[in-house]
Formats: C-alpha cells, sequence, structure tokens
C-alpha cells in the first residue's frame, strides 16, 4: 500500500495527507458506484476524501466508511481526513451550521476534519437545475458567512474551516475579519493555471492551497484533455517513465500545493500515489514554467454568465 506523506496544517492538530480523493463525478456516478471507489480508494491508501454537499457523494462516502471500518481496513474514523463544502444555497449566516450538520448526518460522522465555504457566492434560493436564475445570484456576506464557519468549529462540527474558489481580493477581505484564519483555499490548479500570484498571497498569509482539478478534470463538463493530452508533459513523461498525469501530479506536489484529484479507476487512482519517490529536473520544471496559461474550471459554467459570476471567475 502507497505512503502518502502528511501535512502539518495551521492550527490543526491532525495532519492531512497531501493527496486526497476527490469524489466529483460526470456525470453524477451512483451511490454504489462511489461507494464502491472510496472502499479500493481506501485499498489502495487512500486516507484523505474531498466531497461536497453539491456533489451528492456525500452519503456514498459516509456509506464507505462505514464500511470500511467494519471491513478492518482502517480501524476508527480518525483515520480519514474528511473534508467537505458548504454550498452557495446556505451561506445565508444563520444557515451555516445547519448546512454542517446536514452534511455530517449524510456523512454519518460527528466531524469533519475541513469544512469549505464552496464558492464566495450566495444563492437565495436551493437548486437543483443548473444555470440558475440571475435574481438568486447575490454577494456573499463574508463577515457574516465566516461567523457561522467559526461557530461550526467552535461547536465541534469541525476541526478546521476554510475556503475554496478564494481570489486575493475575497481572501484579504475575509482575513481583515476571521478570529479564525481560514486553513487552506482549495482552487483549481495544474501545470495550464499555475496560480503564481494566489500562492505567493497565500504564503505570505499562511493559508495552504489545495490544487483541485490538477489533471485538467478530463472527460467532465467542466474540463478538459488539455493536460493529459499536452504533448510538453507526454514527453517529460515519457523520458522519466512515467504517464502523464504522474507528471502533472508531481509538479503540483513540488510547488508545496496539496492535492485533490479523482478517479474511480483502481489502476488509475493507485497510479496516482506512485509520484512520491522521483522528482522533475530543473529543466522539466522549466519547460512546464513556460506553458500558455488558462483558466479551466469557471463558476459560469456551471451557474450561468451572470454579471457577479462573470466577475468572481475573472478574479481567480
Ligand atoms: N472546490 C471546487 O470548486 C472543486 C471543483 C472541481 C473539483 N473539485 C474536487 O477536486 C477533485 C478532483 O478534480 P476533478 O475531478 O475536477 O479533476 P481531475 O482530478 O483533474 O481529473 C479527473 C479525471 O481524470 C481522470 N483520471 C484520473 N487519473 C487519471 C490517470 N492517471 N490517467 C488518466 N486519466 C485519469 C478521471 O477518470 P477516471 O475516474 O475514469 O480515472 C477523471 O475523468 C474533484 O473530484 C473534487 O473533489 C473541487
Amino acid at each position: 500500500m502507497a505512503v502518502i506523506p502528511k501535512l502539518k496544517l495551521s492550527g490543526m492538530e491532525k495532519a492531512m495527507p497531501v493527496i486526497g480523493m476527490g469524489t466529483a463525478s460526470f456525470p453524477m456516478a451512483d451511490l454504489e458506484t462511489t461507494k464502491a471507489a472510496v472502499l479500493e480508494a481506501i485499498k489502495a491508501g487512500y486516507r484523505h476524501f474531498d466531497t461536497a454537499f453539491a456533489y451528492g457523494s456525500e452519503t456514498a462516502l459516509g456509506q464507505a466508511v462505514v464500511e470500511a471500518l467494519r471491513l478492518g481496513l482502517i480501524e476508527s474514523r480518525s483515520d480519514l481526513f474528511i473534508t467537505t463544502k458548504l454550498w452557495a444555497s446556505f451561506t445565508d449566516p444563520s444557515q451555516i451550521v445547519p448546512a454542517c450538520k446536514m452534511s455530517l448526518q449524510n456523512l454519518k460522522v460527528e466531524y469533519v476534519d475541513m469544512y469549505l465555504i464552496h464558492w464566495p457566492v450566495r444563492l437565495t434560493e436551493m437548486v437543483r437545475k443548473t444555470p440558475v436564475p440571475v435574481e438568486i445570484v447575490k454577494p456573499l456576506d463574508i463577515k457574516g458567512a465566516w461567523k457561522g464557519m467559526e461557530e461550526c468549529v467552535n461547536l465541534g462540527l469541525t476541526k478546521g474551516i476554510g475556503v475554496s474558489n478564494f481570489s486575493i481580493k475575497t481572501l484579504d477581505q475575509l482575513l481583515s475579519t476571521a478570529k479564525i484564519p481560514p486553513t487552506l483555499n482549495q482552487v483549481e490548479m495544474n501545470p495550464y493555471w499555475q496560480q503564481k500570484k494566489l500562492r505567493e498571497f497565500c504564503k505570505e498569509r499562511g493559508v495552504h492551497v489545495t490544487a483541485y482539478s490538477p489533471l485538467g478534470a478530463n472527460n467532465t463538463k467542466w474540463g478538459d484533455d488539455r493536460i493529459l493530452g499536452n504533448e510538453v508533459l507526454a514527453d517529460i513523461a515519457k523520458a522519466r517513465g512515467k504517464t502523464t498525469a504522474q507528471v502533472a501530479l508531481r509538479w503540483v506536489y513540488e510547488q508545496g500545493v496539496s492535492i485533490a484529484s479523482k478517479s474511480f479507476n483502481k489502476e488509475r487512482m493507485a497510479q496516482n500515489l506512485q509520484i512520491f519517490d522521483w522528482c522533475l529536473s530543473d529543466q522539466d520544471l522549466q519547460k512546464i514554467s513556460q506553458l500558455p496559461q488558462a483558466k479551466g474550471v469557471t463558476l459560469a459554467s456551471i451557474l450561468g454568465p451572470h454579471p457577479l459570476v462573470l466577475e468572481i471567475d475573472a478574479d481567480l
């Protein structure tokens, strides 16, 4: 079984495995498929799982954890680092603690290790379908929402709190009001969207960065093959006897960033863990640093091209 390095995060007792298994699938996998993939991932050595209310994968992950305990694959719930996220429909300050409790109920756990604000936006209604009507898209009350997040920590519902898809501007606003600073910011990051400025800002302010869609989210509605089909990365992979996916993941890891990557395939999920006993050369890093930059994941592709949504995308 693969051994995954762990990271000590500010303000947190439990260290976080640097690579977590993502559970957002497209089209959304059914409960049994997701549950089987999580069990397979635990067997392969994954101990960090990334879910969200919006992915519809919390229940499957929770059932897989129960099953993993029953099978003796893990000794206790505390062997796992579980991250989930507050959906934009629940970001009114009064809704945050109940939303966190709902996620815990779905996950069948008493606490999560990390609770993140999924997107810096508020939807005034619960949505079952996207895109959403423009009139329900409102700015996030950052101060109020963060108080709700801090309350989740104070109530023991989560060990740590953080954000996702927060730009420098939004993070700066949050840092000026937070009593408990955000532990991490989970954002899109891969060789094609390297996030240099945001990473520098986060480093200065003690906020860890986690990369999502490190493989470009190939074969999903929100991604494409610009990483896995890239010739520069493929050439580096060939020269090192690795796969293009491993080169992309290793590159993220070498930037001091943790990873949320998704594979529900037994071979590929195992392959994605084989990135810790080799390194990229200076020449490889130089080539990757010269790749053209383009953001892949946009909120507009999910919620619709509304003015506020486009503003959030432009800042990220
Ligand atoms: N905070 C946010 O707003 C946000 C947004 C997007 C994603 N996320 C999180 O980040 C996780 C990962 O991001 P992602 O799912 O968007 O994209 P990703 O991990 O970059 O890519 C996933 C895709 O790559 C394929 N894949 C995985 N390993 C591979 C390999 N070794 N070789 C070839 N193909 C491979 C997967 O297919 P198979 O499953 O068939 O292997 C899947 O189609 C998500 O699941 C979610 O938990 C968060």
